[in-house]
């Protein structure tokens, strides 16, 4: 039995987890600091930092609770260390780096980008599982990870091995969801809150454009999408007397139902538009078995309910985290850390945090 501690903070969640044998989730603290950001519409690196630091060592104890378990029975530490806000992965980093030295157990630096694709591995919430799951018949898998700041394709061969395919070439899809939450003045945080009222609208009322890009690419691009809500919003921008330009509505000039069909509209438009990329994907190279799916937008109602609609027209398993692993957490560092640990792809004390991710270098 190998029990390996996680630690997450690379944006606005303080989190630690403890999973044994890379799948058995034994404790998963999340502490969300969305309150102390929800004034400012979006995370203040510096709040983000100093949240961290008051948070962390409270969230890890609760984690040693809830599992059951002393620090001393851990056998690995691992932690998110890129990419990030530099100041937030660096209290994560300092923190794992102590326990790691006084413990006199391995250190293990994790992508959290690559984490977001092995939510969908571990096991579901009270349904622990015997044995870990069979590898052997999900891989190679395509991956797509769809986060507030990442949205890509991957090919991965096993946990650790994974390839980039294609990228997004302007925003993410999560940021696409935030600023068009911000436009339609929903409060903080947009994407659950634009998902919520999707719901309630007319998903045809508007023919937003959904990007394809070259023949064979496997890009995403979501600005054309989202310059297209704001006109739609907010009218085209006309000239003043100043030689500038300004708009002449905004969203308070929106009935809930127009607000709803927007919303509606724009999530049909970035869905299609991610499952499209799947479809290629699945198209250029016939040997995936599986699909995994990671980051904050896997939380979204209408991709889950696509995604699944699509695996079961293609026959492929659909390896699509549980809620409570969507989100970022430290369930995901600690589980692929494990494969890393296996592998002998330990770090030391001269692990840096970084803001950028590094899987496309692999
Ligand atoms: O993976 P994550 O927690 O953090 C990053 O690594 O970026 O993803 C956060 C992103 C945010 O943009 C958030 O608005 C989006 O995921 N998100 C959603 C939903 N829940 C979270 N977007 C659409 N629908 C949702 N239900
Ligand atoms: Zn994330």
């Amino acid at each position: 039995m190998t029990l390996v501690l996680g630690i997450e903070s690379s944006c606005d969640e303080t989190a630690c987890a403890i999973v044994r044998d890379g799948h058995a989730v034994l404790a998963n603290v999340i502490a969300s600091q969305h309150e102390l950001h929800e004034e400012y519409a979006g995370v203040v690196p510096e709040i983000a930092s100093r949240a961290h630091v008051e948070r962390i060592v409270p969230v890890l104890r609760r984690a040693t609770a809830d599992a059951g378990v002393t620090l001393g029975d851990i056998d690995a530490v691992s932690v998110g260390h890129r990419p990030g806000l530099i100041g937030a992965l660096l209290v994560g980093v300092a923190a794992a780096k102590a326990l790691a030295w006084s413990l006199g157990k391995p250190l293990i630096g994790i992508d959290h980008i690559h984490a977001h694709l092995y939510a969908g591995l571990l096991d579901r919430p009270g349904e622990p599982a015997d044995r870990p799951p069979d590898h052997a018949e999900l891989f190679p898998a395509l991956g797509l990870v769809v986060s507030g700041g990442h949205t890509a394709l991957y090919r991965t061969t096993s946990p650790i091995d994974i390839k980039r395919l294609g990228a997004t070439i302007d925003d993410a899809v999560g940021e696409a969801y935030d600023k068009v939450a911000t436009m339609l003045d929903l409060p903080y945080p947009g994407g659950p809150n634009l998902d919520r009222l999707a719901l309630e609208g007319d998903d045809h009322a508007h023919d937003f454009p959904i990007s394809r890009l070259d023949r064979d690419s496997l890009d995403f691009s979501f600005s054309g999408l989202k310059t297209a809500v704001l006109y739609t919003i907010r009218g085209l921008p006309q000239r003043d007397s100043a030689g500038g330009s300004s708009f002449t509505r905004g969203p308070s000039d929106l009935t809930p139902k127009q607000k709803a069909d927007i919303a509606a509209s724009f999530q049909r438009a970035a869905i299609r538009a991610l499952i499209l990329k799947i479809e290629r994907a699945l198209d250029q190279s016939s040997d995936f078995r599986s699909l995994l799916i990671g980051g904050g937008v896997s939380a979204n109602m209408r991709l889950r309910h696509d995604l699944a609609d699509l695996c079961r027209t293609r026959d492929l398993p659909l390896m699509l985290p549980p809620m409570d692993y969507c989100m970022d957490n430290a369930a995901m560092i600690a589980g692929l850390a494990y494969h890393m640990l296996r592998a002998g792809l330990v770090d030391d004390l001269t692990l840096r945090a970084e803001p950028t991710s590094r899987i496309e270098q692999r």
